[in-house]
């Protein structure tokens, strides 16, 4: 099943605290993003990768050494929140087109082909489907630092992208987010709102997003990890 994917890659980092876009980090050698569009750009599945860049950033992403298809990618404007960067990439596919699209945070270079490939085919049957792991942590609700109550953890999981949808689901959702003036944190909680059920399939613990200082030391790691395993 071919689908296309949007890559907010627009933000700034600012809890990085790097002083420049967390997505140009060396990992292993090379930019952060380079990994995450390289999975896509290698599967064959994925016709299009929608890169959502800042302007002035354009010349560093097209100077990323690449190992994939670097002419799968199609370049549009970021937008002031990571919603609007993906609404920009969505305006770009012609809404007539009866496709799959991905929603992929520029900044979660451990994705595999294997958790794409579920949630393509679970979005492919539903309609809407996302990428979570259960959550392993006790969960309480506090309230001036005071323990209000321990959540029940069974029913609880943390979300993580890919987000997959038809692509009219998708437009309705960011259309109604439009109108409503609605910014939600990922694209499900937009489907949510117009009541779309939305599937979820489990992923991986690994699909970390790198967003505060010690999330380079964990990402080191998981690529050494990673390619380890591809030596085996
Ligand atoms: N993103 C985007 N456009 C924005 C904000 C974020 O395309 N206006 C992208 C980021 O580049 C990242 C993804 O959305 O790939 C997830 O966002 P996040 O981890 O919050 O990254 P930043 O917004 O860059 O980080 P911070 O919130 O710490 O500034
Ligand atoms: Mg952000």
């Amino acid at each position: 099943m071919n689908y296309r994917v949007i890559i907010p890659a627009a933000g700034q980092g600012k809890r990085m605290g790097l002083g420049y876009n967390k997505l140009f980090l060396p990992l292993g050698g090379r930019a952060l993003i380079a990994h995450t569009l390289d999975v896509f750009l290698q599967d064959s599945s994925c016709e299009t990768v929608i890169l959502s860049t800042n302007e002035e950033e354009r010349e560093l992403f097209l100077s990323l050494s690449l190992k994939g298809d670097r002419s799968k990618i199609t370049f549009v404007n970021g937008g002031v929140e990571r919603q609007h960067s993906v609404a920009n990439g969505l305006s770009s596919i012609d809404a007539k087109e009866d496709t799959l699209v991905l929603v992929h945070d520029g900044a979660r270079p451990f994705i595999t082909r294997e958790v794409i490939a579920k949630v393509v085919q679970k979005a492919n049957d539903n309609g809407a489907a996302i990428v979570g792991v259960p959550v392993k942590d006790t969960i309480k609700r506090i309230q001036s630092s005071v323990v209000q109550e321990t959540i029940d953890r069974s029913s609880l999981w943390q979300i993580q992208t890919p987000q997959a949808f038809r692509l009219s689901i998708l437009h309705e959702a960011h259309q109604w987010a439009r109108v409503n003036n609605y910014l939600g944190t990922d694209e499900a909680s937009l489907v949510e709102k117009i009541s779309y059920p939305v599937s979820i399939v489990e992923g991986s613990y690994d699909n970390i997003k790198l967003t505060t200082k010690e999330d380079i030391y964990f990402g080191e790691a998981i690529l050494q990890a990673k390619s380890q395993e591809e030596k085996q």
